[in-house]
């Protein structure tokens, strides 16, 4: 691999503007080269899931000195990849938010000092923005206006989008995320991290019918989630399958009343999304529905909402599903369409580091 200090001199891909991009908020490190007109060139993307299996969840701590140590070698693939070297950049752009804050920190301070020293702009991307707009990169990308139904670990909203940079919050959870319930259910069953893909794989082969879960919210009439009661429901009726009054770490139930519980679990969650997201689709009177975020990974999700947004002529929109969950492209993107909308911004030289822990992206709806 050719180091990235000092750059190569090679000519610029074509007239198009390159941004390269910088993704760190919670366990991958992503990197990525994207053009104005919305190529990507290159990118690379180091999963940490291996380092934090062994301790059920993201160690912050862990995950921060990891984004440090990928950050450089990701950065000298991406632009092998891309056969383009560090000075045919234009901009730079990288996640400030939300997500961890050490994990911002190693990115952002990485992407911050690589702008300065190469004297390029910083666009900031908020990781939501990435993850709506990674549906554009695929080879049937949706045109604006839209809804966004926004399923990730650490978020579940629906978004009223009419452009760039111009969304709606029209609802979302009140407690757990939508992942986030994944994974509590996938660990309160004896499921490795991360929870969600595994809870769905066991879900495949599972009844259900079996287990009566509640859907929380369902009929609220608004488009506000609660995950957390549908969380204790599965806690519960695990007691009862264990036969034990207080919940513990190795609660015996078979391997059939696991899958059952899972694919009724998966059910229940998937129902509730596919209602409410195609509800708030209707309301907005957008004729197109995007999904986005790890949870867009669901294989069920994805067909009970195709299957329901069909009778109501509502096409839906999903990333390529290597881009649902965090990557390195999906920021990068963000950055080009900032700049490609803004080009002013090119001429900016803020070196002000700002992460960003906890941001909203939308503003909310007026009601
Ligand atoms: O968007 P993402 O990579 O990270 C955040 O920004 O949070 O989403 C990760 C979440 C995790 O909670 C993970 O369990 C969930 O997405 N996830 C899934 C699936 N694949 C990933 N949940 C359900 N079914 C899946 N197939
Ligand atoms: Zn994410």
């Amino acid at each position: 691999m050719t180091p990235f200090w000092p750059p190569e001199v090679t000519s610029a891909a074509n007239s198009q503007k390159i941004v390269l991009g910088f993704e760190s908020s919670c366990d991958e490190t992503g990197v990525a080269l994207c053009t104005t007109d919305g190529r990507i060139l290159g990118q690379a993307l180091y999963s940490q899931i291996a380092m934090h299996k062994d301790y059920g969840g993201v160690v912050p701590e862990l995950a921060s000195r990891d984004h440090i140590r990928r950050l450089i070698p990701l950065m000298n693939e991406t632009f092998e990849q891309a056969g383009i070297a560090l000075q045919d950049v234009d901009a730079i752009a990288v996640t400030t938010g939300p997500g961890l804050p050490g994990a911002l920190m190693a990115g952002c301070a990485f992407a911050y000092s690589l702008a300065m020293g190469l004297n390029l702009p910083v666009i900031p991307v908020h990781h939501l923005e990435g993850h709506l707009l990674s549906p554009l990169l695929s080879s049937n990308p949706p045109a604006f206006p839209f809804t966004a139904l926004l399923v990730s670990g650490g978020h579940t909203q629906l978004m009223g989008v009419e452009g760039l940079g111009r969304y709606t919050l029209l609802g979302e959870t009140l407690d757990d995320a939508a992942g986030e319930a994944f994974d509590k259910t996938a660990k309160m069953i004896g499921l490795p991290y991360p929870g969600g893909p595994a809870l769905s794989r066991l879900a495949e082969s599972g009844n259900a019918e079996r287990f009566k879960l509640p859907r929380p919210m369902l009929h609220s009439g608004d488009f506000m989630f609660s995950f957390s009661g549908l969380k204790t429901a599965v806690l519960t009726t695990a007691m009862k399958l264990a036969g034990v009054s207080q919940p513990n770490e190795t609660m015996a139930i078979s391997d059939t009343d696991k899958t059952d519980l899972a694919a009724s679990f998966q059910a229940a969650i998937v129902e509730t999304l596919v209602k409410k997201a195609l509800a708030a689709c209707l309301q907005q009177d957008h004729k197109r529905l995007v999904v986005a975020g790890g949870v867009g990974a669901n294989k069920l999700l994805r067909e009970q909402l195709v299957k329901a947004a069909r009778k109501r002529g509502v096409e839906v929109y999903f990333p390529e599903l290597s881009l649902c969950t965090d990557n390195g492209a999906m920021i990068a993107f963000a950055g080009a369409m900032q700049l490609a909308k803004n080009p002013a911004l090119l001429d900016a030289r803020d070196y002000g580091m700002r992460t960003r822990p906890r941001c909203e992206l939308a503003t909310p709806m007026e009601i």
